[in-house]
């Protein structure tokens, strides 16, 4: 058998393969509400068709100013969380498991539709288009952390199998690990301490049989921002409380990666698997059907994780099956396409 198609946990969440959809931000919540619409049930259950085994919901905001655009999604309110459910009901009828990333977009916030004003580890703007954002007090702190724990009840609620903390790309706890965006010199200098409070205070409310993954940036590809060392030093006092670690890179700065090609973030994914014993996803340009197999069956990296390559083609699992003739695979409904 081939590890791509084979059952794997996480925790002790069962999947069905090792394919997993990476969060992608739809910006189409265009009511400005938050709240998934039959677009996003169709976009989601598309990929549980295709077999995806975990599909990641898009970056959701905790509290309004959480929310990346006007049009993002979010979970600080009942309204939301019913919707959700009937999003996790049909993903959830086609074989796969649902996961919501939760985000707060800190500096990076462009919502502006009930949001006056944006907040940060310290009050340096991500560029010049970009509005200053308030340096967050202490008491500030606890009620983001408040939001992560009432935002990951509601997702508990909703039905959602996993929660992504959203650690990544810029974002505010993001902001935190990143010595571009925190300046500060009170204990949440170190961005451990914010993130194992999250954590610890979302793990209250969210039942121990559901894992927690977190997704971060491995590097900033800054001279002075955050390196793959100092995201282990990070990740160090938080990782078993979390059940893998989902890594990425970039996102502080408008700096691009040096070089991208299929597989770029891999080395960042295997040093931190390598430093901290966890298990990793992996992603960027794994589209490559064989590129994904070889790094699964060196067990290089845990599971393949995947944005573009699935927005292109919602049926890339069920493909890589027919081409390795395991036909059982292949939904039935859609066997005369694949015939
Ligand atoms: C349209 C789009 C939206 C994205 N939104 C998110 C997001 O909400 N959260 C996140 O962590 N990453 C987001 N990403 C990054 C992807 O999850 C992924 O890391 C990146 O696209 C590289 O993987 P790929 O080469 O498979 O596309 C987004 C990417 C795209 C293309």
């Amino acid at each position: 058998m081939m590890k791509l198609l084979e059952s794997a946990t996480i925790g002790k969440m069962e999947l069905k393969n090792r394919v997993i959809m990476e969060p992608m931000c739809m910006y189409s919540a265009t009511d400005h509400d938050g709240i998934p619409t039959h677009f996003h049930r169709a976009h989601y259950t598309s990929r549980a068709i295709g077999q995806v085994g975990l599909i990641i919901v898009e970056a959701t905001g905790v509290v309004p100013e959480g929310r990346i655009t006007d049009d993002c999604l979010g979970l600080w309110n009942d309204k939301q969380m019913t919707a959700f459910k009937d999003l996790v009901e049909s993903v959830h009828s086609q074989g796969s498991k649902i996961a919501i990333q939760l985000n707060h977009a800190g500096r990076k916030c462009t919502a502006v539709d009930g949001v006056d004003e944006i907040f940060a580890p310290s009050a340096i703007a991500y560029n010049e288009d970009y509005r200053k954002p308030t340096e967050l007090s202490k008491d500030q702190i606890k009620e983001v952390v408040q939001a992560f724990q009432d935002a990951a009840k509601r997702a508990n609620e909703a039905g959602f199998d996993a929660l992504e903390i959203h650690a990544a790309h810029g974002y505010l706890l993001s902001e935190f690990m990143s010595p571009v965006s925190n300046q500060r010199t009170d204990e949440y200098a170190d961005a451990s301490i914010i993130i194992k409070e999250v954590i610890d205070a979302i793990r209250v409310v969210w039942p121990s049989e559901k894992p927690i993954l977190i997704r971060v940036s491995a590097t900033d590809y800054e001279d002075q921002g955050l390196n793959t060392d100092l995201t282990i030093k990070i990740l160090e006092p938080i990782k078993d409380s979390v059940d893998i670690i989902n890594v990425s890179t970039g996102g502080i700065t408008p700096t691009p990666p040096h070089q991208i090609f299929p597989g770029y973030q891999v080395e960042h994914a295997l040093k931190i698997k390598d430093a901290l014993q966890m298990p990793v996803v992996a992603c960027g340009l794994l589209g490559s059907h064989d590129l994904a197999s070889y790094l699964l069956e060196s067990n290089q990296v845990d599971f393949i994780g995947l944005a573009r390559p699935l927005l292109k083609n919602p049926h890339w699992v069920v493909d890589f099956a027919k081409a390795r003739r395991k036909s059982e695979f292949i939904p039935r409904q859609y066997e005369r396409g694949f015939k």
